[in-house]
């Protein structure tokens, strides 16, 4: 795989695809840009090596479809007061209009495509898409690591048409920094699984047995896990046809020597609500009524000692419904348990982020994944289409073996 910096980019038409799949409030206001500053150093770059800068990205799902509420408008001007500079919004990411609009573009001079997306051909890989983005640029570069796992126009069939086609920096350093984590990592290694669903982390989860030391599981998922060691969690979530297939985890991480964690007190509510009646209660003495929501305290302060001694800890998925002030106390017990080690910390997915910097610790961690699928599609061990159409390799392809 090269690098943007590898190229000589002067007066060239430089095309970076970035993911600028932002949220976004009912108004449409941006609610959170970190993705957009993220691309900042890649763009930055390209314009002070004086190249014609066309961003291009998807948002939200829109289905082949052109969707007000999901144009890049609104994305163009956030990245123009982050450049300080004018970004030219385009009508639309392909065809004769923008063509003629690339062509009139000077050195220094950056566009913003409009929502990929917006074409059919962007999620059918479809190349003759891949051919018209390819059209618009003298260099492609490739910096959505976020959208890595996806085999889409804008990442995988575009390199096969572009003259050159390189990797941007947001992506060398998410590559980089899971290489650190999950290759030769220093060790002790652990991994902290949290969130709803077993379902999405399970595969990650074996992938990680395979290099991790310890395995901390919180979140709803964990109830799965508590059920499958015969303990009854009452109205909690939880998914009842992985039970024998948690059983079986918990019983080859004893094999092999992985250290697996799972809860041993919670906080219950009576029902799915802020204003809830809530109790700690250990995990044996789950009312049949009630739901677990949170780890307890003395969960937060095993998995604390747990981490004490580990080098390097990968956290995906918060430890309770953590929207919920009544429920959060445990995954922000876990941000500061992170944050606080010697580790080398690394952190992505399932609004775990959010959580990192609700509690103004995002200093603290040393990355910051803008990825979510992705981040645990890198888990997982499985191939990002995007990362094998750039010629490079992760590492842990091919059943999680370097
Ligand atoms: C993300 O937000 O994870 C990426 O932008 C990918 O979006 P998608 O899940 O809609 O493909």
């Amino acid at each position: 795989m090269n690098y943007i910096n590898q190229l000589d980019l002067a007066g060239k038409r430089v095309l970076i695809r970035v993911d600028f799949n932002v949220p976004l409030d009912e108004e449409g206001n941006i609610t959170d840009d970190n993705r957009i500053r993220a691309a900042l150093p890649t763009i930055n770059y390209a314009l002070d090596e004086d190249a014609k800068v066309i961003v291009a990205s998807h948002m939200g799902r829109p289905k082949g479809k052109r969707e007000e509420k999901y144009s890049m408008a609104p994305v163009a001007r956030r990245l123009g007061r982050l450049l300080k500079k004018e970004v030219i919004a385009a009508p639309d990411c392909i065809g004769p209009e923008v063509e003629e609009l690339v062509r009139s573009m000077k050195p220094g001079q950056v566009m913003m495509l409009e929502n990929l997306r917006f074409h059919k051909g962007e999620t059918n890989n479809d190349p003759e898409f891949g051919k018209a983005l390819a059209a618009l640029c003298d260099v492609y570069v490739d910096d959505a690591f976020a959208v890595a796992h996806r085999d889409n126009a804008s990442v995988v069939s575009v390199v096969r048409f572009a003259k050159e086609s390189v990797a941007g920096f947001t992506m060398k350093k998410e590559l980089d920094y899971f290489r650190r984590a999950m290759i030769d990592p220093a060790r002790p290694l652990a991994a902290v699984l949290g969130g709803a669903k077993a379902m999405t982390k399970l595969p990650a989860l074996e992938n990680l047995m395979e290099h991790a030391d310890k395995i901390i599981i919180g979140g709803a998922m964990a109830n799965t896990f508590l059920m499958s060691v015969g303990i009854d969690v009452g109205k909690s979530l939880y998914e009842p046809e992985l039970v024998p297939v948690a059983n079986v985890l918990l019983k080859n991480a004893k094999a092999a020597g992985v250290k697996m964690y799972i809860p041993v007190d919670c906080v219950v509510a009576d029902r799915y609500d802020r204003k809830a009646e809530t109790k700690l209660v250990t995990v044996q003495d789950v009312p049949h009524e009630w739901m677990i929501m949170d780890i307890g305290p003395a969960t937060s302060t095993l998995y604390r000692e747990a981490l004490r001694d580990c080098k390097t800890i990968i956290w995906n998925g918060p430890m309770g419904a953590f929207e919920m002030d009544a429920f959060s106390r445990g995954t922000y017990n876990m941000v500061s348990t992170v944050a606080q080690t010697y580790a080398l910390t690394i952190i992505g997915g399932g609004d775990t982020d959010v959580a990192v910097s609700n509690a103004g610790e995002s200093e603290n961690i040393s990355y910051i994944s803008t990825g979510g699928g992705a981040f645990l599609a890198l888990l997982t061990g499985e191939v990002l289409p995007a990362v094998e159409a750039l010629g490079g390799y992760t590492g842990l392809e091919n059943g999680g073996h370097s």
